[in-house]
């Protein structure tokens, strides 16, 4: 069997990063006939694979481009918008796999989230579907942990109150975040050593800092060690953030339900963790269900899942960012219904925000298409 030409772009960032990684771990990278692009480094050597590559084609090459049977981009949006259209317009007519949003909402393009909707890939290959456009983190990582509920037709309307990390900002925000917090705690160090020092000395200490105007914001925009930031992407001016837009919109078309959606909203909040996005959520349930029930139908859908029993010892130590960070677990934890009723139901979860959030649905998506 001929290997398929795969072209990959934006591999030096900090997605392509996890995707190439996580491509060799799985050994993806043995079953394809990599080209490496980049948009800047044409000619140079490619990331170490474990065998040749050949040198780095121009990632603004159309005729380059096409000779790619299976094009993956993790460039971003804006590289999306200028390239694609025009390997479209050229006759191009492979498969384009792209972690942007920036065709996600696009009637042509499928939503990839196969451990969830594997239904609506089949359907989009069936028709003849081209584009396969990775999902929201935060939207991906929530039908992650919730999608059988939504598969059964149990889910009336929910709500997600989510607690984002600062990679889905950017790596230079997730290295701010840090410069921050090593701000903050410059500015107590004295006092802390102290320990005689007063409480309320040191609070004063670390608020000056945070409000000092010297804080490295330049890529966060305010401070967020010791903080949190109650608005996530551009205001979309109707009260909405574009992240919170998205659960809705993406959600329900993952779900292939577009046509009639299940509500699902709530607020999004960046907070300073690295690269686990965690989710409170409330959903109301079509009829009183008990939480075995409920268990049993999270599980059903794929082995990544992890219920953490609701407990505090367990749900300390295991749901938390600090516990799930850089592995493919969708912790899920806290359920348990609510005052209101047994048909109302909280629970929270934490995944990876660049391994399910990101990565990990766009090598599945290959190895399905290169599978067949
Ligand atoms: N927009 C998300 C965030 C990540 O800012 O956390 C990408 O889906």
């Amino acid at each position: 069997m001929t290997m398929r030409r795969v072209g990959l772009i934006g591999w030096r960032g900090m997605v392509g990063s996890v995707l190439v990684e996580r491509m060799r771990a799985e050994g993806d990278l043995a079953l394809i006939q990599p080209q490496f692009f980049s948009t800047t480094q044409t000619g140079a050597a490619g990331p170490e694979i474990g065998r040749a590559t050949g040198p780095v084609c121009d990632a603004n090459d159309v005729a380059a481009l096409s000779r790619c049977e299976i094009l993956i981009s993790c460039q971003g949006g804006e590289y999306t918008d200028a390239i694609h259209p025009k390997l479209r317009a050229s006759g191009w007519n492979g498969h384009w796999i792209d972690a942007a949003s920036a065709l996600r909402m696009k009637d042509s393009a499928v939503i990839i989230l196969d451990p969830v909707n594997r239904h609506v890939i089949d359907a989009g290959l069936a028709a003849g579907a081209r584009d396969w456009i990775g999902g929201n983190c935060t939207v991906s990582l929530m039908l992650m942990a919730f999608g059988g509920l939504f598969r059964t037709g149990l889910v009336e309307w929910m709500t997600t109150m989510t607690y984002q990390a600062a990679s889905g900002a950017g790596a230079k925000q997730m290295r701010e975040l840090l410069q921050q917090m090593g701000r903050v705690h410059a500015a107590a160090a004295e006092l802390l050593d102290d320990p005689a020092s007063a409480i309320l000395d040191i609070d004063r200490s670390t608020t000056a800092a945070m409000r000092d105007g010297a804080m490295p914001i330049d890529h966060l925009g305010q401070p967020l060690a010791g903080s949190l930031l109650p608005w996530v992407d551009r205001d979309l001016g109707n009260g909405y953030s574009r992240e919170e837009f998205k659960a809705g919109a993406e959600g329900n078309k993952i779900l292939g339900r577009s046509g009639a959606p299940v509500p699902i909203d709530g607020l999004c909040v960046r907070v300073g963790v690295m690269r686990c996005h965690s989710q409170a959520v409330t959903i109301k349930l079509r009829k009183p269900t008990p939480l075995s029930e409920v268990e049993k139908i999270l599980l059903a859908v794929h082995p990544w899942i992890r219920i953490v029993p609701n407990e505090r010892e367990a749900s300390l130590a295991r749901l938390t960012p600090a516990a799930v960070t850089g592995t493919l677990e969708i912790a899920v934890g806290r359920i348990r219904h609510l005052a209101m009723g047994q048909d109302y139901l909280t629970a929270f979860t934490v995944g990876d925000q660049l391994l399910w959030g990101a990565a990990e649905p766009l090598r599945r998506m290959l190895r399905l298409l290169i599978g067949r």
